[in-house]
């Protein structure tokens, strides 16, 4: 079945979807994306991932090039048109195209894209074994909340991690905190059985995940602080995990070559999964 893309209002074959060579955000990166889940032919919270689009649209000063409401629509005549029950949906906005400048142009038209691409959902291994994570320094900007296509520092990170045979990198900043993952949110359980992660901010994405997560750590009543916790802190952890519109809710079990807890997921992360998996389907689902 070949796959269909939404190009700025036509539905077209994804092979021959393509926008211009100067397009700001092929040329400058000048242009914000989301991706959603879809689990079970269900969009995955989809009001969130929309009011995060059009927050980091507002911080770059960039119109929607869509009606909200119509791009809704879209969404799900991308889906319809892609048959298949898991994966993601993928939106990007840009300026537009113009003539090479850097100051935003005057007249250019706002551009979207959505692609929807089958993804198994991660698999059993992942979490019944925990994954592996190495940790880099964070080298990228100061506005990491917005969601930008300008991606260079995470696309460096998740290389380093994949040649290290680890699912994720994580990164840590001049102060020896962990910020997040190269495209996910980090999370520990400490040794006092406190559950951790960074709190909001502009050096880490406020993830969608992350929110409902935090959600649901409410609703089980479990202890939690937002507060930075520092790589060593992290490494001698009960518990780690990450969260992601991707990976869920995936336990991490071992920090560069140091074991977290006993090397197995932990029961928190555990909890946490089995609960979000609920709500994806659940009361984080739209049709
Ligand atoms: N990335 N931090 C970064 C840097 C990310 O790129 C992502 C998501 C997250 C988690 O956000 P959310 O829970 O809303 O997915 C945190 C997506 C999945 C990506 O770039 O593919």
């Amino acid at each position: 079945m070949s796959r269909i893309a939404y190009v700025n209002g036509r539905y077209v074959p994804h092979r021959q979807a393509s926008v211009h060579v100067e397009d700001r955000g092929y040329q400058f990166a000048d242009g914000v994306y989301e991706v959603v889940p879809v689990v079970d032919d269900l969009l995955v919270d989809e009001e969130p991932h929309l009011d995060r689009l059009d927050r980091s649209l507002r911080e770059l000063r960039i119109a929607w090039p869509i009606r909200r409401a119509a791009l809704k629509i879209a969404m799900r005549e991308v889906l319809r048109r892609n048959y298949f029950q898991h994966g993601i949906i993928y939106i990007q906005m840009t300026r537009g195209v113009a003539r090479r400048d850097h100051p935003f142009p005057k007249l250019a038209q706002p551009a979207v894209v959505i692609t929807a691409a089958r993804r198994p959902r991660p698999g059993a291994a992942m979490m019944e074994d925990g994954v592996k994570v190495i940790s880099v320094p964070d080298i990228r900007w100061g506005r990491c909340d917005i969601k930008t296509v300008s991606l260079l520092p995470n696309v460096l990170a998740k290389q380093q991690a994949r040649e290290a045979g680890a699912y994720e990198a994580w990164l840590v900043d001049e102060d020896g905190n962990v910020t997040e993952g190269g495209s996910s949110n980090a999370w520990i359980v400490t040794r006092e059985g406190e559950l951790v992660t960074r709190p909001s901010g502009h050096e880490i994405l406020s993830g969608i995940t992350r929110r409902s997560v935090l959600q649901l750590v409410r609703e089980e009543g479990l202890d939690f602080v937002e507060r930075p916790f520092s790589l060593e802190e992290a490494k001698r952890a009960r518990e780690a995990f990450v969260t992601s519109a991707t990976s869920y809710v995936t336990p991490v079990v071992e920090i560069d070559e140091a074991v977290v807890g006993n090397g197995k997921p932990g029961s928190i992360a555990q909890k946490l999964y089995a609960a979000y998996r609920g709500y994806m389907t659940g009361a984080g689902a739209t049709r």
